[in-house]
């Protein structure tokens, strides 16, 4: 036998039932925010993510699945959807669209080669938007209620909305000094990731998961102490924007986020809720103004966030939450004999092409049998079809909710049932 990579998994329709609820609720709201959807493939030149997520994150210098194409070409499975949508927006030129700014969402699996655990896999599909081309702190505040929306439209109470600031490029070169300073007595202590990082790019360390417990971890300089006037303004104008949806958030200075592109607002959004597990985060994003230039495309604000469907289901579970998930069969059609068998295979493809949810047996079981099949199935109606029904043309129609019965011609079949289904049986 073989069996699944580690860090993947099988959806049975157990499992997908709710994944695509889950995916509609997504859509449906996008829709209500006026995100419109992209697709973007599954792998992307590797190049993409070096430069875009950044080559000293651990995405980049430890977790991808990269591999050469027969033409000696390195490929990459994608290990976010951030990097491809500018790379898509930068080479359709979509910045060259009368409206901006460009609002796109995404749904589908993402790569990264992490030690799974619960919540944590090596392949998980990820639900995001992105918002190219608004330098407006209210779409900010949109983006972060979005993702709140979402989680609350399924009935999710425990949840934090963490948010930070990392600066414009002037702060945070100014905080990059601070930390360099503040770590190079330590760099030895440091871990061998670290101690690179610390010249190239010292914001990392404190996201690293390594030296997490380091004492100069807690007085590391804040990036909040560093930002410039202009910075620090757009940092209260989403603060504002968030008071006046009456969206709650706290503010944590150590949010750095684990990619590279990220400048001014950053935000995760954690589950408190009891036995969710060791990984709180639902979901994160932020500002990546600059990311469209180091692209190859002309200068333009983006924002984002995304969330995985995994994390996602395990809030759900942690806070008890079931969905509101249609399990019935609108109908199934119980055939007796031959000719009513034969029958019933018309009968049933008249019902379905009139657009009603319909089965039947495939396995020759007896009366009975069928009869807890439809049962096991939670149909809602009951189609009856024996020779003498048969002999005369119709049907008998049982409502399993009431026990009700009702005779019903044969070629009215659809439209009778159709007017059945809106009003039930009198
Ligand atoms: P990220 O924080 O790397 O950001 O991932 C976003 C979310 O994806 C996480 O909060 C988590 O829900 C989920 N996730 C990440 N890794 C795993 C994993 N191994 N297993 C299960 N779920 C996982 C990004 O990917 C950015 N592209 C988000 C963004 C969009 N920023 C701006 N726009």
């Amino acid at each position: 036998m073989i069996n699944l990579p580690r860090g993947t998994q099988d959806l049975l329709p157990e499992q997908t039932k709710k994944w695509q609820y889950v995916e509609e609720q997504f859509k449906a709201l996008c829709r209500t925010y006026n995100y419109k959807e992209i697709r973007t493939p599954i792998f992307e030149h590797t190049e993409l993510f070096q430069r875009g997520v950044g080559d000293t994150t651990d995405i980049v210098q430890k977790e991808m699945y990269t591999f050469k194409d027969r033409g000696d070409r390195s490929l990459t499975l994608r290990p976010e959807g951030t990097a491809s949508v500018v790379r898509a927006f930068v080479q359709h030129k979509l910045f060259g669209n009368p409206t901006q700014p460009t609002k796109l969402f995404y749904i589908g699996p993402m790569f990264r080669y992490e030690r799974p655990q619960q919540g944590r896999m090596r392949q998980f599909v990820q639900f995001g938007v992105e918002a190219l081309g608004s330098a407006d702190p209210a779409i900010d505040a949109e983006v972060m209620a979005l993702a709140m929306n979402l989680y609350q439209s399924l009935g999710l109470k425990s949840l934090r909305l963490v948010m930070n600031s990392l600066g414009d490029n002037e702060s945070r070169t100014n905080h990059r000094k601070a930390l360099i300073k503040h770590f190079e007595p330590y760099q030895k202590e440091l871990c061998s990731d670290c101690q690179l990082r610390l010249q190239k790019n010292p914001l990392r360390i404190l996201d690293c998961k390594q030296d997490k417990e380091h004492p100069a971890m807690q007085t590391a300089p804040s990036i909040l102490d560093h930002l410039n006037t202009y910075s620090k303004s757009y940092f209260e104008q989403v603060k504002d924007y968030l008071d006046q949806m009456g969206i709650d958030y706290v503010i944590d200075q150590n949010l750095v986020r684990g990619l590279d592109y990220y400048n001014h607002t950053a935000f995760e959004i954690m589950s408190n809720a009891e036995g969710f597990g060791s990984i709180t985060t639902l979901s994160g994003g932020g500002r990546y103004n600059g990311l469209v230039e180091d692209l190859g495309g002309p200068e333009t604000p983006g924002i984002g966030f995304a969330l995985s469907v995994e994390r996602l289901l395990m809030a759900l579970e942690a806070e008890n939450l079931a969905l509101p998930l249609d399990e019935a069969l609108d109908c199934y059609v119980i055939a007796m004999g031959d000719d009513a068998e034969k029958k019933a295979v018309e009968l049933v493809y008249t019902l379905r092409k009139a657009g009603i949810q319909v089965d039947k047996d495939y396995q020759g079981k007896k009366f009975k049998a069928q009869f807890k099949t439809a049962d096991r199935l939670h149909a809602k109606y009951v189609i009856i079809l024996g020779e003498e029904e048969l002999a005369n043309d119709v049907v008998n129609l049982k409502e399993m909710a009431t026990g009700k019965q009702q005779q019903i011609k044969i070629d009215e079949i659809d439209a009778t049932f159709k007017r059945f289904v809106q009003g039930g049986i009198n």
